[in-house]
């Protein structure tokens, strides 16, 4: 009865679904028979707002004009209420009155920032990112806004490519979780909702692998690397109901994603049945001209609008050529027609043709722009991001009861470095974001002494101020180092060759620990950096990337025992930048080194071991966990059956804590080569002190697929090895034979 009424709810609520469907495609065709040639294309023509000395808005003249004539149908980078506002009102005077849309990198948080997402991913805390995206949500569209230009779902597996400090890091798997959390977040109860805003997929596709970790440089792979690798986080969105993707920079195989019909028609809008919209990236529809793969700006638009981009942001190829190129019969009108419904129909989703000002509420707008509620969101993930990489004897977490402290190093007085590359700046950002300084004095008792000292700048060479260092450590019990990346080192255009700690830090983190002083590193950073001299002799090392507004209280919150870290690493981090691309599902290669010193002709390099210095999925906690011996429902499986797999996890120390409980696979033999470990499943579990519990998984052969030659995704019956552990190096393992049979 149960289930038979539940079916019944199922259908009904299918069934208002598709007659909404019906009756906006029914609006979407009744405004696209009034369009003239020239105001469709207006549509699919996105600019950019011109920041100036009044506040984000674009110019009079030019663009004003456009939006008056129909020929624009999105801003991107203009914000707040009275902002959106005067450009709406541009668009209500256009002859058929069809709203803007208004874009935003909204990326990691708006008002308040949030952690990075490659640090958010580090906690593995799906419902905690799955809120972060939708106060940013909250806030954005209190601003006006209708659209942010994120997730960014690349996966990534190279740090020196700067954009990785934008995504979830290197695994397929856990990217693909993220992503739909973040677009569930940012969407929240749907697009009529005036507290979601849209989402947008990116970067259209295979944008983190870009060659030598070189932003805007081309990819080549093969096609079954793309589907199994880089494109299954953007099927999971669009399944989710992801309003947009965007195109990537890059080339794919020799053809820019822009134009690439390929991944666009045939497997987006073709296997996928995508109904949202595609915008390219600022300018990408035009720079396929430098690509080599367009003489000029009117071939750009004929090829991207008939592989199927349906915006053009800021190239002017549509705009200034669509027109003739219909006229000269090379781009159907259908194209344009297809193109124009599917923004169209957002535009009513979003409910902007009944008002195209219900984003532009002033008391919401003021009401959002402190919200206490929202920072201690921030704060809540902030904690859970940080990964504790190392803490020899217990040294962490330090007592509040220390006499003399030395904070040491260039982001003890930083604020902004918390907030990472995708932030904005507010004016009143140095009141609202503590510093390290400020949220370490909290913690301390009055009449503790901090013996400050910055040391050294960042990236500049001069070692000028490491004797004031040296005494401000001379005279503490202990010394606290935070040292890392500004801001502006890793994000879109930052690339680096060179991934070390930069500048002079590491000397100087060298030259205090001479004194022997208890010490603890914490690195603040946008990728995975390289500082094996500090990996190698100090005892204690906490990773904090950027955390955003409340980043240095989370850093105090767990360097005082508050809060008990959890965080584990969504990325290898290597011994040296020669190691990159480094990731832990690689291949096992005909001469894999058997061991870490081996180099007896065998897949290694003569310098270097293989492993990394971090593995993915690594991070250490106050608590101590211990894995006992793998259950394994059966060693011999039949198709249709489910593996039961249990492993006791034991919290051997006297604090609570919470461990992520990591399910890798090996299929090991393929009719390709199989990777020699793939995260399937993980749990992220509370334990009290003292505390066992059972964590248990099931695996079925759905979890065993992949894209075989024929680009065919399915599994192959033979030997797996299943794996548990608290990351991917360290796990108990067992064998298992799945067969084809019933
Ligand atoms: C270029 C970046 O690649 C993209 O991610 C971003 O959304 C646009 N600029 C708009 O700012």
């Amino acid at each position: 009865m149960k289930k038979l009424l539940l079916s019944l709810a199922t259908c009904s609520l299918l069934v208002s679904v598709l007659a909404q469907t019906n009756r906006i495609d029914r609006k979407v065709d009744s405004v696209l028979r009034l369009m003239t040639l020239e105001e469709k294309i207006g549509q699919l023509n996105q600019y950019n707002g011109d920041w100036e000395a009044t506040g984000p808005i674009t110019k009079a003249g030019d663009k004003q004009e456009q939006i008056i004539a129909g020929k624009v149908g999105s801003m991107l980078n203009v914000t707040g209420v009275e902002h959106t506002r005067v450009l709406q009102e541009l668009a209500m005077r256009s002859r058929l009155r069809i709203p803007l849309l208004f874009g935003q990198d909204v990326i990691h948080g708006y008002r308040t920032i949030f952690p990075i997402p490659l640090a958010e991913a580090a906690s593995w805390d799906l419902e905690a990112i799955e809120r972060s995206a939708r106060i940013a949500a909250i806030e954005a569209s209190a601003q006006g806004i209708h659209w942010t230009f994120a997730p960014m779902v690349d996966v990534a597996r190279d740090p020196r490519w700067g954009r990785v400090m934008e995504g979830a890091g290197e695994d397929t798997y856990l990217g693909t979780l993220i992503a739909v959390a973040q677009v569930k977040g940012f969407q929240g109860k749907g697009l009529g909702d005036t507290s979601s805003i849209m989402a947008c997929a990116k970067h259209f596709a295979a944008y983190g692998a870009a060659v030598g970790g070189r932003d805007y440089n081309s990819v080549d792979m093969s096609l079954r690397q793309l589907h199994e690798t880089y494109l299954p986080p953007f099927k999971a969105t669009v399944d989710a109901g992801v309003a947009t993707l965007m195109n990537s920079f890059n080339d794919i195989n020799g053809i820019p994603a822009s134009a690439n019909k390929y991944i666009l028609r045939d497997v987006l809008k073709g296997q996928w049945n995508f109904k949202g919209f595609v915008v390219s990236d600022w300018g990408s529809i035009g720079e396929m001209i430098k690509h080599g793969y367009v003489a000029n700006n009117k071939e750009a638009a004929e090829r991207s609008i008939i592989a199927g981009t349906d915006m053009d942001m800021e190239s002017r190829s549509y705009i200034g050529h669509l027109a003739n190129l219909v006229k000269q019969g090379r781009v159907k009108v259908a194209a344009i027609d297809d193109a124009v419904k599917r923004i169209l129909r957002k535009k009513f989703e979003l409910g902007l043709f009944d008002d195209p000002y219900r984003y532009s509420n002033k008391a919401r707008e003021e009401r959002e722009w402190n919200n206490e509620e929202h920072l201690n969101a921030s704060l809540d993930i902030a904690r859970k991001s940080i990964v504790l990489l190392k803490n020899e004897h217990g040294l962490l977490p330090l007592k509040k009861e220390l006499g003399a402290i030395a904070l040491i190093g260039p982001l003890v007085k930083s604020y902004k470095d918390h907030l990472g590359f995708w932030s904005y700046d507010w004016k009143d950002d140095s009141l609202r974001v503590p510093t390290l300084y400020d949220a370490v004095r909290s913690k301390l008792k009055a009449g503790a002494v901090i013996n400050y000292a910055q040391g050294c700048s960042i990236t500049g060479m001069s070692r000028e101020g490491f004797a004031e260092a040296m005494e401000a450590a001379r005279k503490s019990e202990m010394v606290v180092m935070y040292v890392g990346e500004r801001r502006d080192q890793s994000g879109e255009a930052k690339s680096r060759s060179d991934i070390q700690l930069p500048g002079v830090q590491e000397e100087l983190i060298k030259q205090i620990a001479e004194l022997g002083k208890p010490m603890v590193v914490l690195i603040g950073a946008g990728r995975p950096l390289v500082f094996n001299w500090t990996s190698q002799h100090i005892p204690a090392i906490v990773y904090t990337w950027w955390l955003g507004t409340k980043g240095a209280n989370a850093i105090a919150d767990v360097i005082f025992g508050d809060f008990n870290p959890c965080g584990k690493l969504p990325m290898s981090f290597p011994r040296n930048a020669g190691q990159v691309p480094i990731y832990y599902n690689h291949y096992n290669t005909g001469r894999p080194a058997s061991s870490d010193s081996d180099r007896n002709y065998v897949s290694a390099y003569i310098d270097l071991n293989n492993d990394p210095q971090y593995p993915f999925g690594y991070g250490l906690s106050y608590s101590k966990f211990e894995y006992g011996e793998l259950k394994l429902s059966s060693r011999n499986l039949k198709a249709n059956e489910t593996l039961s797999i249990e492993i006791p996890v034991t919290n051997k120390s006297d604090r609570n804590g919470t461990e992520v409980i990591q399910l890798y696979i090996r299929d090991l033999v393929g009719s390709v080569v199989r990777p020699v470990k793939e995260l399937k499943a993980f749990k992220r579990i509370s334990f009290n002190a003292g505390e066992t519990k059972t964590i248990s998984f099931r695996l079925r052969t759905d979890d065993l697929k992949f894209y075989n030659n024929e680009l065919k995704y399915d599994w192959e019956p033979g030997e797996f090895q299943v794996m548990v552990g608290g990351n991917s190096a360290e796990v108990r393992k067992e064998n298992i034979i799945w067969g084809r049979g019933k």
